[in-house]
């Protein structure tokens, strides 16, 4: 299980590196195995699309289970709504799997935009086609009351447009207007962007399901164009 960090061949880590090197196989997602190309020159590669995923986790396990090196690759970290789970429940006791950590998106949209990430923070996915939307309103409503950080992922999509919308109103009840919010599309990849704004004027139009959103605290502030959450040094 090989994360690949949010797109750049910058934030592709070593440990990455030495694990494709090994493998006789790499399996993953048409877009990512698009992305490191030139790192599989001489192998199998099995790519399939989105949604497949319990698919290429099956089929990795059955070439696994023959005795080849078979890395299943994932975008960011395979354990951050990754592929490292399900291939965990599925995996035959005894069967050798290692996890190679990637960055999550979380992390590298944080970098772009400041310092975000400093106090404690919640990551919630607004996808609702393997989670129940009551549960994740449930969860937007917790963190909010309890001025977490919010990183959502899966903010907006074709199918989910009214999302973001609604994930903001319901922040919205417990945080102020003039909270900063910080936007990243396409972090590490071709057409690359982030914004600072705040959450009155936060226009979701602008956001896609390559967007990561960042709602800061009741204490997070813009220094020098860049989005710091405060953890209380004297500074
Ligand atoms: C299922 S989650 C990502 C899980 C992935 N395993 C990880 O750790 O980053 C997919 C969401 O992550 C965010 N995301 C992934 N890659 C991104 C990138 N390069 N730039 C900005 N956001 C990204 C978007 O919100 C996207 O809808």
């Amino acid at each position: 299980m090989v994360g690949l960090g949010p797109g750049a061949e910058r934030t592709l880590t070593a440990e990455a590196l030495e694990t494709l090197a090994r493998a006789d196989v790499v399996v993953g997602y048409t877009t990512y195995i698009k992305l490191i190309e030139h790192h599989l020159a001489g192998k199998e590669v099995i790519s399939s699309g989105m949604k497949k995923e319990v698919d290429r986790a099956m089929l990795a396990l059955e070439i696994a289970a023959k005795g080849k090196h078979v890395a299943v690759v994932s975008s960011g970290d395979p354990g951050v709504y990754g592929m490292a789970g399900p291939v965990l429940e599925a995996a035959p006791a005894g069967m050798e799997v290692d996890i190679v950590p990637g960055v999550t998106a979380a992390n590298a949209a944080a970098a772009l935009l400041g310092a975000p990430l400093m106090h404690d923070f919640a990551v919630i996915s607004l996808s609702d086609l393997l989670t129940p939307w009551e549960t994740i309103v449930r969860r937007l409503e917790a963190a909010a009351y309890a001025d977490f950080i919010i990183v959502l992922y899966n903010p907006r999509s074709r199918g989910r447009k009214d999302h973001l919308a609604t994930a903001r109103s319901i922040i919205l009840e417990k945080r102020d207007g003039s909270t900063v919010v910080g936007l990243v599309r396409n972090c590490g990849r071709a057409e690359e962007g982030s914004k600072i704004t705040t959450l009155a004027q936060l226009n979701v139009e602008e956001v896609d399901m390559f967007t990561t959103v960042i709602i800061g605290n009741s204490c997070t502030k813009v220094v020098n164009g860049r989005m710091v959450t405060p953890r209380g040094y004297a500074l």
